[in-house]
């Protein structure tokens, strides 16, 4: 299929993944590379339109100016230079940026408004199957979107060659596992292997109360799990990861250092020797959630928040207990509910409950309580680097305030945290 492609070089902007956001939101293919591509690799990439050179606040690289390589000056089409008089790129006015974006897209490259996630999901689907051939593949489908989204994708390339892994770490929120359960094996007829494993997670978590040496032993846990399953698989050959781009682009460019490094769970170990399958390592999140949707997915699945691989763990504080760890999950079920009917739930960036590991006072049923509070966080961000505090109608709290104290075990109080970040994390571990 043709796929008209403007290239995005990064030449130090800060600006490179909304430039390269604004020119597939016009419906043209876009990827952002470096500034010292090569002949040969620039040869590989197929229908160029157009090279925008992308200059910005680190263009300097220890102490010297970096350039763009011969080979993409020289390409042979349009370029767009931005940046040399030192003035800022790009013009402030949004629909003035928009304005230049689409006179050189269109104007200058002639460039054809082919992309679409129909088109895009095609093209997967032929070429996995391309790649593939008959062998199997395997996949650890967390519920989380990009995992989910793999799958519903490999299903409609491949169906059973696929099989998707679900551990069940007993820190996922309430109701997750069962809605893997019935949407992929039940409604997608994914050959799906549940392992239950929360037993053992929470057996190498008691008494470990140090976040840190809590999220290394859910990670280490985790692969043992998946590397078990994977043992009794014969003959698979490829390995899916809901790997996406801006994983890629946060994950460090030449210009600048890796923003953060990704400590999910899932992070595999690379003596499994699986070839790798990354499907969705192109895509923004709002097309990942758009190819979801157009798969089948349900939206509770495509537009969850986001969720951290230690899961509830980190939420309730300290070392976990069994009756604690439900009171996060059935206080964070309750937020979510009253989030909907207040109809939040999709406004708000992050929120969730915690659980500290300490106790008060209180009435309840006309005796002395002596039970574990409920701290409510509600966040907005960008990119989770700052964020701020999402200001809850207070009848919503009242509301929510009531129905935790009323109806889950062990908690008599419900607190409302007010800390941005800084000075706090978004999460409280
Ligand atoms: P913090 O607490 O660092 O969180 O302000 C920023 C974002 O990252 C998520 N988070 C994690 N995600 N593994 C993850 O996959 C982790 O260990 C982890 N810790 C925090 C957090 O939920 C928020 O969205």
């Amino acid at each position: 299929m043709k796929q008209d492609k403007i290239l995005v070089i990064d030449l130090g902007s800060t600006e490179n993944t909304n430039i390269a956001r604004e020119i597939r939101d016009l419906g043209v293919f876009t990827e952002i590379h470096p500034h010292d591509l090569t002949g040969e690799q620039l040869a590989q990439l197929t229908n160029v339109k157009g090279i925008i050179l992308n200059g910005g606040p680190n263009r300097v690289v220890d102490g010297i100016k970096i350039e763009a390589s011969a080979a993409l000056l020289n390409a042979g089409v349009p370029v767009l230079p931005v940046d040399h008089n030192g003035a800022p790129p790009w013009p402030k006015d949004a629909g003035e940026r928009r304005k230049q974006i689409q006179e050189f897209v269109f104007g200058q490259c002639q460039a054809e408004t082919n992309w679409n996630i129909e088109n895009f999901i095609a093209e997967q689907v032929a070429l996995i199957r391309q790649q593939v051939g008959q062998e199997k593949v395997l996949l650890a489908l967390s519920g989380g979107v990009d995992s989910s989204v793999v799958a519903a994708l490999l299903i409609r390339a491949m169906g059973k060659q696929l099989t998707c892994v679900h551990v069940n770490h007993g820190l996922l929120r309430k109701g997750e596992p069962e809605q893997v359960v019935q949407v992929f094996r039940d409604e997608l007829g994914a050959n799906l292997v549940y392992v239950n494993a929360v037993d053992r997670f929470l057996d190498k978590l008691s008494g470990v109360a140090d976040p840190e040496e809590k999220r290394r032993i859910i990670g280490s846990e985790f692969i043992r799990v998946f590397e078990d399953e994977a043992r009794k698989l014969e003959d698979v050959k490829f390995l899916a990861q809901g790997t996406i781009y801006p994983d890629i682009i946060e994950s460090g460019t030449k210009t600048v250092k890796a923003v953060k490094s990704h400590h999910n769970v899932g992070g595999l170990p690379e003596d499994l020797e699986f070839e790798l399958i990354e499907p969705l390592k192109m895509l923004f999140k709002d097309e990942v959630r758009n190819c979801g949707l157009a798969l089948g997915l349900p939206e509770s699945m495509v537009f969850r928040q986001p969720f951290p691989g230690p899961g509830l763990g980190v939420r309730c504080i300290g070392a976990i207990s069994r009756e604690r760890l439900e009171a996060v999950r059935e206080s964070d079920a309750i937020l979510q509910e009253e989030f909907e009917k207040a109809d939040l739930a999709g406004k708000v960036w992050q929120y969730f409950t915690v659980v500290p590991d300490l106790r008060s006072v209180g009435v309840k049923n006309h005796e002395r309580s002596y039970e574990w509070p409920v701290i409510l966080r509600a966040v907005n961000t960008v990119d989770a680097m700052t964020a701020s505090i999402e200001p809850i109608p207070y009848e919503v709290l009242e509301t929510i305030t009531h129905r935790i104290t009323h109806e889950v075990p062990g908690i008599n109080r419900v607190l409302y945290d007010l800390t941005p970040k800084p000075t706090g994390t978004i999460e409280w571990e």
